[in-house]
């Protein structure tokens, strides 16, 4: 009934991603006594319990919502923001990157509001994922998401500023989102077993500068800068083109690995 769970019928508690068009999706529980409102008529989310993901299901006046079980994608587009998030597009690349999988464990800084946190930890569990932040109030946001997910038993928090030093050791990976990576890659080396991942977000290419020169200083190897433009496409039958707008920046991904 969690996000982490695989299910074919909406149970009581289970989540749903109700879908109206490519614009608008709505993320909710089925709940008894509830309903969802919105611009096109309310649904009762007790009616749904027991359906099929995959149902049709219509709002008192009439519109037609399709009931889909969220995948991480829809859930981090959709959680309580207190900060900047890693958009999911980028958590791909970086999940695919470090080559996730579950058991391993995982560093993180910072925690921010836990978005790429429920990427990780969806992917490492039965696996652990350490989240380091300075500010204990993003913390809290980022805990309630987590708890929302069903993630929250797979990730320790730490209020803790990750440049003074990683506590854990022979991790699989640190991946980093926060303003000064390169003070951290003497610390994640220490952290990280032999072959282990780096990585690291940032929205400006100086943040990448400086890092790249720490991790080649500190020994690290394969080390790989990308940005990724992900461009959606409009498919209307003799007009098949790009959209016209697009997330023109979001972040640099600079990746490396320890080498013994
Ligand atoms: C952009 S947010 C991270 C967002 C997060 N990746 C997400 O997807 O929700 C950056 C976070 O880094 C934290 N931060 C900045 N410097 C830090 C440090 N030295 N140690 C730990 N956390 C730090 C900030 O408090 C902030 O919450």
């Amino acid at each position: 009934m969690a996000l982490r769970d695989q299910e074919d019928v909406i149970r009581e508690g289970s989540f749903v991603l109700l879908y109206l068009d490519g614009r608008r999706k709505y993320l909710t529980r089925a709940e008894k006594g509830r309903a969802l409102h919105t611009h096109k008529g309310f649904l009762s989310l007790d009616s749904m319990i027991g359906l099929k993901y995959g149902s049709k299901v219509k709002s008192n006046i009439g519109a037609e919502f399709v009931a889909l079980q969220p995948t991480p994608w829809d859930f981090v587009l959709k959680i309580a923001r207190k900060t900047q998030v890693i958009y999911p597009k980028d958590m791909a690349l970086m999940i695919f990157k470090l080559g996730l999988r579950p058991g391993m464990r995982v560093v993180e800084a910072g925690t921010g509001s836990g978005a790429l946190t429920c990427a990780l930890a969806f992917f490492v569990r039965p696996g652990v994922v350490y989240s380091y932040d300075v500010n204990p109030s993003f913390q809290e946001v980022a805990r309630k998401n987590l708890e929302r997910a069903g993630l929250l038993d797979y990730v320790v928090l730490k209020v803790k500023d990750v440049t003074q030093g990683i506590d854990e050791e022979d991790v699989d990976a640190v991946v980093l989102d926060m303003a000064t990576p390169w003070l951290v890659v003497p610390h994640a080396w220490r952290a990280l077993k032999g072959g282990g991942h780096f990585a690291s977000f940032s929205p400006t290419i100086n943040q990448v500068e400086k890092t790249a020169v720490e991790l080649r200083k500190q020994g690290f190897v394969d080390i790989k800068v990308y940005e990724l433009f992900l461009r959606e496409i409009k498919v209307e039958e003799g007009a098949v083109r790009p959209e016209t707008l697009m997330i023109g920046h979001t972040g640099y991904m600079t990746f490396a690995r320890k080498a013994l």
